[in-house]
């Protein structure tokens, strides 16, 4: 498997980011994780998401560079459930620039932070993203992720007036 179609000077370092990088990786997430991305809620990309997982698991915000180019990130943490002697890794958010995707940036980012969460204890890595969004998850089964499960979100808008029948009084 070519290992990077970018050019030598161009081959992407993976490095811990540092507060300085903070912009360009908002910009970046800005630039792929759209409301197309995820019509959820639940998955919103702003400035805390970088800010909160930077402060809890700095060694595992990872960047991709190439020059004095920031090409993408991996921000990721880890989780250890209740009653489960397993520690989980948690890959939050993993975003190429649009541009340059295809490119095997990705899969680098993504060896690194398996690497670091490995070394930290990590016996599974879990991801999400939305049912529709077939290049991630092609790309996360080629880095060799299965068991697909399907999620679902529900909502209720409290701006609607409530259809639920009253009770009829005897
Ligand atoms: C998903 C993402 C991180 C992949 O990064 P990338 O640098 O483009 O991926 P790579 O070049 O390392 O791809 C490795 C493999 O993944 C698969 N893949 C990657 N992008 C794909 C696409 N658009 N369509 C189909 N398969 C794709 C391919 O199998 C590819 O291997 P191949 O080139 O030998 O066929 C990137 O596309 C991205 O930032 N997407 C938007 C944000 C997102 O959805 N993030 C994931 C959820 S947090």
């Amino acid at each position: 498997m070519p290992e990077t179609p970018l050019s030598s000077e161009e081959t992407p370092r993976i490095r811990e980011m540092t507060i300085d990088d903070f912009p360009e990786v908002f910009h970046i997430g800005e630039e792929v994780f759209t409301a197309e991305y995820s019509q959820s809620l639940y998955r919103t990309w702003d400035e805390f998401e970088i800010t909160t997982l930077f402060n809890s698991d700095t060694e595992l915000c990872l960047v991709a560079e190439a020059g004095e180019r920031i090409l993408g990130f991996a921000l990721g943490t880890t989780v250890k459930k209740h009653n489960s002697p397993w520690k989980y890794g948690y890959l939050v958010w993993l975003g190429v620039r649009s541009d340059i995707q295809k490119g095997r940036v990705g899969s680098r980012l993504f060896n690194e932070i398996r690497r670091r969460m490995q070394e930290q204890g990590v016996r599974m890595i879990i991801i999400d993203t939305s049912a529709d969004n077939k290049p991630a998850i092609r790309f996360f089964q080629k880095q060799g992720f299965n068991d697909i499960q399907e999620h679902v979100y529900m909502s209720l808008n409290l701006t609607r007036k409530s259809k639920k029948k009253g009770v009829k009084k005897p």
